[in-house]
């Protein structure tokens, strides 16, 4: 089925220039970007964002990574394209993450790692409405 995902390219890959080089592979995978916006995010946004994680012992450091520097969010679509999106950034860890990957190539660390991809068609919803309007999504 065609899908729409929330990505976000983080701070550590919008400070390094990344952003061109990384919406090139979700490009040639087959995703087209129908929103896409550059923000700051402050670390309420960040935090709200992340609260499923607010239990973990990462979470303070991940909000402030997150508002560290500007982000770029964006919505993807395409076929099965949460899965797919996730296949393009790669494992969480860049360690991990197979060779050609999103987080192969550019991330630096668990917690600097590039990319924000939703999990399932239940968190895209959400996270997709958390920054964009309807009319905001031109498919
Ligand atoms: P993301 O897909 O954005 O969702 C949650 C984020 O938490 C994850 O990517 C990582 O960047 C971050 N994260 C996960 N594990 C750790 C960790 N051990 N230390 C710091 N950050 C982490």
């Amino acid at each position: 089925a065609i899908e729409r995902t929330l990505s976000i390219i983080k701070p550590d890959a919008t400070r390094r220039n990344l952003t061109g080089k990384i919406n090139a592979k979700f490009e040639d995978a087959g995703l087209r970007i129908v929103a896409q916006k550059r923000i700051q995010l402050t670390m309420a946004q960040a935090g709200k964002f992340y609260e499923v994680h607010a239990e973990r012992p990462f979470y303070g450091e991940l909000c402030e990574f997150m508002a560290s520097a500007p982000v770029v969010v964006q919505v993807l679509e395409g076929e099965g394209a949460i899965a797919k999106n996730r296949e393009v950034m790669g494992a969480t860890n860049p360690k991990d993450a197979a060779p050609g990957t999103v987080r192969a190539d550019f991330a630096e660390s668990v917690g600097e790692n590039s990319v924000h991809g939703s999990d399932a068609p239940e968190t895209a919803a959400v996270e997709i409405a958390y920054f964009f309007s309807g009319l905001e999504l031109v498919g």
